[in-house]
């Protein structure tokens, strides 16, 4: 247990998640008064102004002995940001030299604990913050290591050319598909295998058909950018049910102003050729197919039911067929894999030469079922994971890959990161746009959450759908007042 003191400043979820990031596998509670600590960590935080301004005294005790403190002055902060995110920085950052200096574990993304750290460098460039006090206030404030740094600024350049001007009248459609054709050991995502409900998946689309219209008279003062079907898996359902999702869709919205249409297509199980040659045929211009590894031991421990073979097959298959972008998906860090196995993966996609390449890290999901059986498999640890992701990075830049998006999760193992990298010019504009969220993104179907942005005040509005199915079809009147309270009321 790490029991926690703030004096002077109140204990918030940054500071848990930081401290969290130091004592993963503990149990970390903020106390109030001392009497409740006996032993273990006692971690005592006390924010303090005298003549001068502000100091932060960070302590940390180990059966009541003290092993490392640190004071940080927090008028040496420098942000560039409101006084309240520098404080809140400034007591980040005597907490971390506290806790790294009883360490040997690397912390690479310093006291950033967010799931969008570009998000950082996009308010500092829109403030014209030259590039070298970016880098500066990115190492030496939020103590990044360089590499990060560097990342987190190559990516948020590549993005401006999307994100920038900003155009209110432009606007994102999200449409999620819930189904799937076995469940993944790792998943947490709100979608059911589709042999369990499959009578109900025309009253799905009736009712997404119905959400979808009614978007279209919601936004009709704006501009549809890109769309994205996703999920679940989209192709777990039939040729015509998709083609009829994808027919309303054009039917609603028109085909001009569509720069980028994805569907996730990321089983091969789910494929085949009427599928790929629909997805010509209906203008469907990037699609997922992902392996997450290309070795079969790996893929059918972790639940896929197909083998590596299928992958190249499908994935050679679609390009016959002439889709144009294809993006894959991997995990690193899945059970049983180690350097051997990446490398294995790696080759194969060296081979088919994928346009985008989604490179995820293990995050150990509550409700998955990895979570609830731990003990049945073989994790790695932070260095073995450390040297799969340098061995993909190497692969990145040998064949051109540059990274174009980047977000972080909670329960990552090891505090890594996922990265979406693409060919030069053929990034995916939806991905960037969830990911910086400058755009809004009006979402159908279940557990999709839409997100509204008011570009005068740098805000976000949610508007969240239900997570179970039956609840969608039967309260899809709910669904949709929702949206129209925010987008047509106010
Ligand atoms: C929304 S999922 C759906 C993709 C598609 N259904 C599939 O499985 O191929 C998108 C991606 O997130 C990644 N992902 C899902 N769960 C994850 C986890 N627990 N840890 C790391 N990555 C995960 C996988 O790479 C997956 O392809
Ligand atoms: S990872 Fe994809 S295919 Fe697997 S259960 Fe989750 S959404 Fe379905």
């Amino acid at each position: 247990m790490t029991y926690i003191i703030a004096n002077g400043y109140d204990f918030n979820h940054d500071i848990y998640e930081l401290v969290r990031t130091f004592y993963p596998d503990e149990e970390i509670q903020n106390i109030e008064d001392i009497d409740t600590y006996n032993k273990g960590n006692l971690l005592t935080i006390s924010l303090i102004e005298n003549e001068y301004g502000f100091i932060c005294i960070t302590k940390l005790y180990f059966d009541d002995v003290l092993i490392s403190e640190n004071t940080e002055n927090l008028n040496d902060i420098f942000i560039n940001r409101s006084w309240e995110k520098t404080i809140n920085v400034g007591v980040k950052k005597s907490i971390f030299k506290t806790l790294i200096k009883v360490t040997d574990k690397k912390f690479p993304w310093g006291i950033l604990t967010g799931i969008r750290p570009t998000k950082i460098v996009h308010e500092l460039i829109e403030k014209n913050t030259p590039i070298e006090i970016i880098n500066e206030i990115l190492v030496n404030q939020y103590m990044l290591s360089d590499e990060k740094a560097r990342l987190l600024i190559e990516i948020a350049k590549r993005q401006s050319k999307y994100l920038y001007p900003i155009d209110k009248s432009k606007y994102s459609l999200y449409i999620g598909i819930p189904f799937c054709p076995t469940r993944c050991i790792y998943c947490s995502f709100p979608a059911v295998p589709i042999k369990r409900c499959s009578k109900i998946v025309d009253s799905y689309i009736d009712n997404l058909m119905y959400e979808i219209k009614n978007i279209k008279y919601f936004m009709k003062d704006k501009t549809i950018n890109t769309v994205y079907i996703g999920g679940g898996t989209p192709t777990s359902i039939s040729v015509d049910q998709l083609k009829r999702i994808i027919a309303g869709v054009y039917k609603n919205f028109g085909y001009d102003n569509i720069k980028e249409f994805t569907v996730e297509a990321g089983r091969p199980d789910t494929l085949n050729y009427d599928m790929l040659k629909m997805f010509k045929e209906m203008r469907i211009n990037r699609i997922s197919i992902n392996p997450q590894s290309m070795n079969d031991k790996t893929l059918r421990l972790i639940g896929r039911d197909h083998k590596a073979s299928d992958i190249v097959d499908s994935f050679n298959m679609a390009k016959e067929i002439g889709i144009e972008n294809i993006n894959m998906d991997l995990i690193v860090g899945l059970p049983g894999e180690g350097l051997k196995e990446v490398e294995n993966t790696l080759k194969i996609i060296g081979q088919l030469s994928p346009e985008n390449l989604t490179v995820h890290t293990l995050s150990i999901k509550r409700g998955s079922n990895v979570k609830n059986n731990l003990d049945l498999y073989k994790l790695e640890e932070q260095k073995v994971i450390e040297n799969m992701l340098t061995a993909i990075s190497d692969f990145t830049k040998k064949n051109n890959y540059k990274p174009y998006y980047l977000y972080r999760q909670k329960n990552i193992l090891g505090n890594f990161e996922n990265i979406g990298y693409s060919k030069e010019g053929l990034e995916c504009i939806y991905n960037i746009s969830i990911m910086e969220e400058k755009e809004t993104i009006i979402a159908a179907g279940v557990g999709s959450t839409s997100k509204i942005y008011y570009p005068e005040e740098n805000r976000l509005e949610r508007i969240f759908n239900f997570r179970d199915i039956n609840e969608y079809i039967n309260r899809i009147d709910v669904v949709i007042d929702r949206k129209r309270k925010l987008l047509l009321d106010t």
